[in-house]
């Protein structure tokens, strides 16, 4: 069952974002691209997201590839500012047969109340909000204690490296065909910075051109 809902908090900008043609670029992308990060990922998140339980929120969950990892029995909130993922995330949604909210809105203020989530989930959203500061405050915010923030991110190269450099220059680009994607984000850092009682970070990298630096992990609150 599957419901879109805009935010609570009255955020009626959201279904419509500034950037209407970037959005819609972009859930086109996802709904393209998405698959091949998927092959790449599908272990790991099946490691990551199989064994989660409970109240499950999602920040930006896209056209929904985490949706067939969760367990039927859960209930998720897939908080999601562009609604031109909608029709994808639907579909996402009735194959995977969980009971799943989309609520319109953004992730630096998450329409759910305080304590309320076992879990919060995370791939490939970090490096476009706009401030992962405030975005990681919300998701202690809303987790039980004992509750665990799982995630999955592309980051920054190496400082120093080629790489990194390409990163930079790719910046502008990135932040149009992402629709605000950061490529040399260091959001481990942030997450590591964020007050979390404990944080468990792999640094790996996949075969993804000036995305290949990836962290995956959780952090307890
Ligand atoms: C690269 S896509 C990743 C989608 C999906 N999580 C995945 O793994 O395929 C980034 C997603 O984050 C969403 N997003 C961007 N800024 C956001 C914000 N401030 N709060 C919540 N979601 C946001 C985008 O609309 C998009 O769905």
């Amino acid at each position: 069952m599957s419901a879109a809902e805009s935010s609570p908090d009255g955020n009626a900008a959201a279904p419509r974002m500034k950037n209407d043609m970037g959005a819609r670029f972009h859930a086109w992308l996802m709904s393209h691209a998405g698959p091949r990060y998927d092959a790449f990922t599908a272990e790991r998140k099946r490691a990551l997201l199989g064994g989660l339980r409970g109240n499950i929120l999602e920040i930006g969950p896209g056209t929904g590839p985490n949706l067939r990892y969760y367990s039927r029995g859960n209930s998720w909130i897939g908080v999601e500012p562009n609604a031109h993922m909608d029709r994808h995330l639907a579909r996402a949604i009735t194959d995977a047969g969980v009971a799943a909210v989309i609520r319109h809105g953004y992730a630096e203020r998450l329409p759910v109340e305080d304590a309320s989530q076992d879990a919060v989930v995370s791939t490939l959203v970090l490096c476009s909000v706009v401030s992962p500061e405030q975005v990681l405050n919300e998701i202690r915010r809303v987790l039980k204690p004992g509750g665990q923030f799982v995630f999955l991110e592309h980051v920054a190269a190496p400082l120093g490296t080629r790489l990194r450099k390409v990163q930079r220059w790719l910046r502008p680009i990135e932040m149009w065909i992402g629709n605000g994607c950061h490529p040399d984000r260091e959001t481990w850092q942030a997450i590591e910075a964020a007050g979390f009682a404990r944080v468990e970070i792999e640094h790996f990298r996949l075969p993804l051109a000036h995305v290949a630096p990836q962290i995956a992990g959780r952090a307890i609150k």
